[in-house]
């Protein structure tokens, strides 16, 4: 019976804001930036094919804070140097249909490759693992008056986005990136106020949501995307994460979306899971209900979910209140229509490889054969679901070169 399905249902999200369906676009970083960092035509057009998609809220790829900290080439910026027309035309184009827009705010941290930062930053000078040094330069250590102008730059351009019409903002703190850097023990090895202990280590994303909130009011919503673990040894724990939520909801967050992994454990984009796991198709949903057991406000679980069916157990067994779902967006920016109105609709992503396993890995290629589709619908084409592998990899090579293959990313 159709009418009393969770996934087609609204769910508040504030006092005065609601989403109008279970379904959350999870950030997917379109790399349509243009050479001023700012949003670009096909990024404009990206949103209108999926505000017209049926999707209750939409999360922007990671903006990033600061021109001068890249995760990506083509990255979009919002910092004082912004010119804002194109970010209004962009949020205009994501809130048709009342669907909701929120821009989710990044710094790379340490995750900024070497051919776009010489000296990154982090809250400790640690390098990422071994397997990725050929990649990514040692970072430095931030300064407290460093760590004070990151945490403005997040408040502005949220107010920014505000200010352009967007809905909402999301703080982008997993997938180890600089707040997820904070968050870890193994990252923050300071001895300041902003590491050691669990309260110093939460104290940079506390800050940066209280000073965005102050920027926005009340009634704005603000979300974090949070690993449950780091996956890492001495990494940042789910008994931290279920904390830090925790605490976050205290403060006044609005929404927490739960992912996990990084650059050294890519655990966000699956691979290898328990049995039990890969009947319920979501990664994340054994940590959500224990995050549950202390969150009032909406929980998000994104990774893995392919189904109508498992969707709507997900939201009947309590440990999600909406669904999160990037991949299958990109192949079909329709699906959330198809998932709303046909129970049984499935989704079928394509095996990607190319049979040669240190390709797949150099091509990445889970990341890039993604971007391509995203590129496709910006340039108004039909996304290709059962594109080849090997052709994603010879026309990266044809368009940009050999660069393409220089670790950017996990
Ligand atoms: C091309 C691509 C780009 C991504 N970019 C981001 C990003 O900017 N921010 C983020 O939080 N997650 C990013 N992700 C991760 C997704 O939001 C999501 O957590 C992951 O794909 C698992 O969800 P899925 O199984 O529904 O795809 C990206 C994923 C893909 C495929």
């Amino acid at each position: 019976m159709s009418n009393t399905r969770l996934l087609t249902s609204s769910i508040a999200l504030t006092e005065n804001v609601s989403a109008k369906n279970r379904l959350f676009k999870s950030a997917m970083s379109e790399q349509l930036g243009d050479k001023n960092f700012a949003p670009t035509p096909q990024l404009v057009h990206l949103f209108d094919v999926w505000s017209k998609g049926g999707t209750g809220v939409l999360i922007t790829g990671n903006v990033m804070i600061d021109r001068t900290a890249l995760g990506e080439p083509k990255n979009v910026v919002l910092d004082k140097k912004s010119e804002l027309s194109l970010f209004k035309q962009w949020a205009e184009a994501g809130t048709q249909n009342n669907t909701q827009l929120w821009m989710q705010l990044n710094h790379p941290g340490k995750q900024s490759p070497k051919f776009l930062s010489t000296e990154p930053v982090a809250p400790s000078a640690i390098p990422l693992a071994k397997a990725l040094q050929s990649g990514f330069n040692t970072p430095r250590a931030l300064s407290e008056k460093e760590i004070f102008a990151i945490i403005e730059d997040f408040a502005f351009a949220a107010e920014k986005a505000q200010e352009t019409g967007f809905s909402g903002v999301q703080i982008h703190g997993a997938h180890g990136y600089l707040v997820n850097q904070f968050l870890s023990p193994h990252h923050n090895r300071r001895e300041d106020k902003w590491g050691g202990s669990l309260e110093n280590r939460m104290r940079f994303v506390r800050e940066i949501y209280q000073a965005i909130r102050l920027r926005v009011g009340n009634n704005f919503p603000i979300g974090i995307k949070l690993n449950s673990a780091d996956f890492q040894k001495g990494g940042f724990s789910p008994e931290d994460s279920i904390q830090v939520m925790k605490t976050l909801q205290e403060d006044g967050i609005n929404l927490i979306e739960i992912s996990g992994g990084n650059y050294e454990k890519p655990a966000m984009m699956g691979g290898k899971v328990k049995s039990s796991t890969e009947k319920r198709e979501a990664y994340f949903l054994e940590y959500a209900e224990k995050a549950k057991e202390v969150l009032t406000i909406p929980l998000v679980v994104t990774g893995g979910f392919r189904s109508a069916s498992a969707m709507e157990a997900a939201l009947k067994s309590g440990a999600t209140d909406m669904i999160g779902i990037a991949r299958p967006l990109a192949v079909d920016p329709n699906v959330s229509n198809k998932l709303l109105t046909n129970e049984s609709h499935k989704i079928h992503l394509k095996t990607l490889t190319t049979g040669v396993k240190t390709l797949d890995f150099m091509a990445m290629l889970n990341i890039t054969w993604y971007e391509h589709q995203l590129s496709r619908i910006g340039n108004k084409k039909a996304p290709k679901p059962n594109m080849s592998a090997w052709l994603l990899v010879i026309k990266t090579i044809s368009t940009i070169g050999l660069i393409a293959f220089k670790k950017r990313r996990a």
